[in-house]
């Protein structure tokens, strides 16, 4: 059997959730209509679809209390895993039950159940598992997430990280963040209206970002900031990507069926 050219999404907690709110709440209403546009484009067959979503309230405010990002330093800690790990799950099944919903095969997938972090890096991962997934038609669906650590004990897993991960071990043929912004702007555009999008970006133009941070609600892996900087990690390897909104009908299936530049693309120098 060929293999089909792999998509791997990442349904960002700032389209999916209730992200500047600290309260766990899906944005049930956009959700659906990401799933919607999700099944529309895998209609014909022509890729396999990994997703990876983010955290919004559901895991950014749990780590933040129990400062899960500095690593496991008292016994207290302990339970904010426990209580991050299930908020994330929470979370997930509703992704997983929405995108069935709409007909798509998806499958939850515990980041944390075969991965493993060193100093906040994914060192391994189930890859063997999702290969075979991937190949009998199911479509993964798994997130961010605190995760055992070598040095640190514990330490936070960004679904951006896990997106750069599997995009450079599969060998991704497309690479799509969806995000409450339609790209990378040359200063935060929720805060400056005069903030102009970015269209194209690599590693020698990244001076036209004049400010670049994190979001409105908590975030504990650097918002866009760090979504830029494990883009960039991809990008070295030759691996291209795209940030568009999530917000705007039509985006996600539009780039989903082949169409590219909707938002920002980071790639590798030319
Ligand atoms: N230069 C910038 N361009 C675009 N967005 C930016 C920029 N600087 C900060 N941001 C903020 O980054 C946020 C998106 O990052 P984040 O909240 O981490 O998204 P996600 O939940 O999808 O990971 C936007 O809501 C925006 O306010
Ligand atoms: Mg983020």
């Amino acid at each position: 059997m060929k293999k089909k050219p792999l998509v791997i999404v990442k349904l960002g907690g700032s389209a999916i959730t209730a992200k500047d709110d600290s309260r766990p709440e899906v944005n049930a209403a956009n959700l659906e209509r990401l799933a919607g546009e999700i099944s529309e484009a895998l209609k014909g067959n022509k890729f396999s679809l990994f997703i990876v979503h983010g955290a919004g309230p559901f895991g950014h405010v749990p780590a933040k209390k129990y400062e899960l990002n500095s690593g496991l330093k008292n016994a207290e800690q302990v339970i904010g895993v426990s209580e991050t790990h299930q908020s994330m799950e929470e979370l997930n099944y509703a992704v997983v039950g929405t995108l069935r919903k709409f007909g798509i095969p998806a499958i939850a997938f515990q980041p944390s159940v075969g991965g493993i972090l060193k100093n906040g890096k994914l060192i391994k991962f189930s890859l063997e598992v999702i290969e075979k997934m991937l190949e009998i038609g199911l479509v993964p669906v798994s997130y961010g997430d605190v995760l055992l650590d070598l040095d640190k004990g514990v330490s936070i897993l960004s679904g951006d990280h896990l997106v750069m991960y599997l995009a450079d071990k599969l060998k991704a043929d497309r690479v799509i963040l969806v995000a409450d912004v339609p790209g990378i702007f040359n200063s935060d555009p929720k805060k400056n209206k005069d903030a102009k999008i970015i269209k194209e970006l690599s590693r020698n133009s990244i001076h036209l970002i004049k400010e670049i941070g994190s979001a409105k609600g908590t975030d504990v892996t650097g918002g866009m900031k760090g979504k830029l900087d494990e883009l960039l990690r991809l990008a070295d390897r030759d691996i291209e990507s795209e940030i568009i909104s999530g917000f705007v009908p039509g985006d996600l299936k539009r780039t989903l069926r082949g169409e590219r530049g909707i938002g920002t693309i980071i790639k590798k120098d030319s």
